[in-house]
């Protein structure tokens, strides 16, 4: 056994060393975690942990991140609401960051726009939309995402996507320089931001139209009646599998006779088929091993490549 003074002379390790390292570079109003279950920070509830969870205070804080990282060559990951990711059960080496302090959520109001930070949850601009009688958000009420996450994934629903609504995106790059560009500029596809994927948005603006409150009620009404219709309430990363061109991934699924397939404590869900759903105790690897199932099933019998649309990091 090493004695205490021994115990001082060693430098830390991993982690520790990180974490004790990032420390000095931010203010401390925020908030860095060590060996952070990741399987805390996504609704499939699974995956290791990350090495460092940091929750930048302010955007120099973030940019002293992003300049720290780069310096030492430290990997480093956005993590929204973690809802459309799966962490592999090693976790992940490097750093993870979460915009969740207050300063990256404020959602402000003009007019018919709306300023929104990356940190804010859909579901608060969808209030917020509500609140003033702007519509025209009202199919972003059910996604479970942060708008960092939604602008990122381009997320939609009913028929519509982030960037229909989008006018402008404000980001850091890697070297730390904050820009804003309009929606056109940015490039997003179907669930896919390219231009996000090493840039980190900051705030968006949202663009609605005068609406009548009544109406804007009935809408998220019935969007919010068809999500608990049709979808899982059970822990899952939503949708697992993007739509290839020829038919719907649930569909599909379903046509295969995939609904109630499981590996371990991963389940293809019985309400949707592109849905898997995690059970208390599951592992990421029996995520993916029945994603592998699912994908090797579509291609043996129906000729189809389903390509994942949940984002699959960590070792
Ligand atoms: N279907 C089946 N069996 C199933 C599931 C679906 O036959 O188990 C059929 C449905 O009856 C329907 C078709 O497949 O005819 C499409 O299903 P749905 O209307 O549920 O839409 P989806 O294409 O499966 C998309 C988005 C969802 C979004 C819904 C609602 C993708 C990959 N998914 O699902 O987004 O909530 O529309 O607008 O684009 C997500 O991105 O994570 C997600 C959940």
């Amino acid at each position: 056994m090493k004695s205490d003074a021994a115990i001082l002379d060693c430098p830390p390790q991993g982690s520790e060393r990180l974490a004790a390292a990032l420390a000095d570079c931010v203010s401390g109003e925020t908030v860095i975690q060590r060996d952070e279950p990741l399987a805390r920070h996504t609704t499939l509830r699974v995956g290791g942990p990350a090495d460092v969870l940091v929750e930048p205070a302010s955007e120099r804080d973030l940019a002293a991140v992003l300049r720290f990282c780069a310096a030492r060559g430290v990997e480093w990951l956005l993590l929204g609401r973690g809802s459309n990711l799966l962490v592999r059960d090693g976790g992940f080496r490097g750093v993870v960051i979460r915009l969740a302090h207050p300063h990256f959520s404020r959602i402000e109001v003009n007019g018919c726009r709306l300023r929104c930070g990356a940190g804010a949850k859909l579901k608060h601009v969808v209030a917020e939309a509500r609140r003033q009688a702007i519509g025209g958000l009202d199919f972003l009420e059910g996604i479970p995402g942060t708008v960092g996450g939604a602008l990122r994934m381009n997320a939609g629903a009913m028929g519509r996507a982030l960037v229909d609504v989008l006018e402008t995106v404000r980001f850091m790059d890697l070297e730390a320089n904050i820009e804003e560009r309009r929606a056109a500029d940015v490039g997003a596809q179907y669930r896919r931001c390219v231009f996000l994927e090493r840039r980190v948005a900051l705030s968006a603006v949202l663009a609605g139209v005068p609406a009548d409150r009544q109406d804007i009620e009935q809408k998220l009404t019935a969007f919010s009646r068809k999500r608990r219709e049709t979808q899982p309430a059970a822990p899952s990363a939503g949708c697992i599998f993007k739509n290839p061109s020829l038919l719907p991934a649930g569909r599909l699924i379903d046509e295969l006779g995939l609904k109630g397939a499981r590996v371990g404590g991963a389940v293809v869900s019985q309400e949707h088929a592109n849905f898997i759903v995690t059970e208390r105790g599951a592992t990421a690897g029996e995520v993916l091993e029945l994603i592998a199932r699912i994908q090797q099933k579509a291609r043996a019998e129906r000729g189809i490549e389903l390509e994942t649309e949940v984002q699959i990091v960590g070792g």
